[in-house]
């Protein structure tokens, strides 16, 4: 084994669970504040703040209330938000050029948030779905396929422009090959030698992005079509050494392993195989599952919710994409568990 257990009565493992102290003290998972990271979805309206049928508790934000959510998010410690944008679907085309205007309320949003507060991170998704008619992450042909090096092109415009607006991180969440590799040219020729990449490099294709869809109105667009061609089949874990693997020789600065809850084995891989910052995405799906079972009375809100979210560190995970951030964040200070 690699190590060795003392034989009973001389060992008794119980010995350091007697009390909080040494239980603290032996403990090896250790959740902060500083794991966390909060996805925010969020609409082109100066006030509004909209409630989420699919996402109960979540909301779409237009710019005032998503000021007040990054400030909240600054009080309680949490580091960095990550941005969604929902368009009207009257906005929606079929190449998703909305997605890299410079003058996008997206755009304004990030420079609005680094103005009011530099210090919070500003992560933003680049993929195309919540901007095409067809609500996949790339430009689709007369025939049904997604056209990997089109939309490459178009989500280096996409980073550019994010980058220009002033995020930290962009983060490629589309699966179209060679994009990290294509962003980063894109970034270094324009000197954005700083701005981060967050790659989405095992992204699975599963049916717990259900709610994020109904929030973003890709669903709808997506009638009911599936992103088999691009997403990994969960079937699979060497595929996901093999992504990962490509986007670090690409450029990526950190990976991710999206969902998380059931892709633990998968993040525990990765970390293990490359030792990279890796991060993990508590998705919609996950969210609902803990929040359903809480509303009914089945599961304790904080004690579920923080168990998930140690479990996901266990795994290897530095940081944890979770709609529960603040309020995970809040949990921690009140020392719940
Ligand atoms: C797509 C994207 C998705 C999510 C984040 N970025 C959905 C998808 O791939 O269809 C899902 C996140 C969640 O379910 O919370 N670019």
């Amino acid at each position: 084994m690699g190590f060795q257990c003392g034989d009973y009565p001389e060992t008794r493992l119980r010995r350091v669970r007697d009390k909080k102290f040494v239980r603290d003290l032996c403990q090896e998972t250790v959740l902060g504040v500083k794991d966390l990271i909060y996805p925010l979805f969020i609409i082109d309206h100066p006030h509004k703040q909209e409630p989420i049928p699919s996402m109960p508790g979540i909301f779409r934000h237009g710019l005032d209330s998503l000021l007040r959510e990054g400030e909240k998010c600054l009080e309680y410690g949490v580091p960095a938000v990550a941005l969604f944008p929902v368009l009207n679907d009257d906005l929606k085309t079929p190449d998703g050029r909305q997605a890299y205007r410079p003058d996008s309320f997206l755009c304004h949003y990030i420079q609005a948030l680094k103005e009011r507060l530099p210090e919070l991170g500003i992560i933003s998704d680049v993929a195309l779905d919540g901007y095409t008619t067809s609500g996949h992450d790339g430009i689709v042909d007369e025939s049904g396929n997604i056209l990997n090096d089109e939309t490459v092109r178009i989500l280096c415009e996409q980073a550019l422009c994010h980058a220009q607006a002033g995020v930290d991180i962009v983060a490629p969440s589309d699966m179209m090959d060679g994009r990290v590799k294509k962003i980063r040219e894109t970034l270094d020729r324009q000197r954005y030698f700083t701005t981060k990449i967050l790659s989405y490099s095992a992204k699975y294709c599963s049916s717990l992005y259900g709610p994020f869809r109904q929030a973003l109105g890709s669903a709808s667009c997506l009638k009911g079509m599936d992103k088999k061609t691009y997403q990994m089949d969960f079937h699979n874990r060497h595929e996901a050494l093999r992504e990962t693997h490509q986007d670090i020789i690409e450029g990526a600065d950190m990976v991710m392993v999206k969902p998380a809850s059931f892709y633990l084995d998968v993040v525990a891989l990765l970390k293990s195989s490359f030792k990279f910052p890796t991060f993990a995405y508590q998705v919609s799906g996950e969210y609902g599952m803990l929040k359903a079972a809480c509303e009914n009375g089945w599961l304790s809100e904080p004690k579920a919710v923080l168990e998930s979210l140690v479990s996901i560190k266990r795994a290897g995970a530095d940081g944890i994409f979770t709609y529960y951030a603040p309020q995970a964040a809040k949990w921690l200070q009140q020392e719940i568990l």
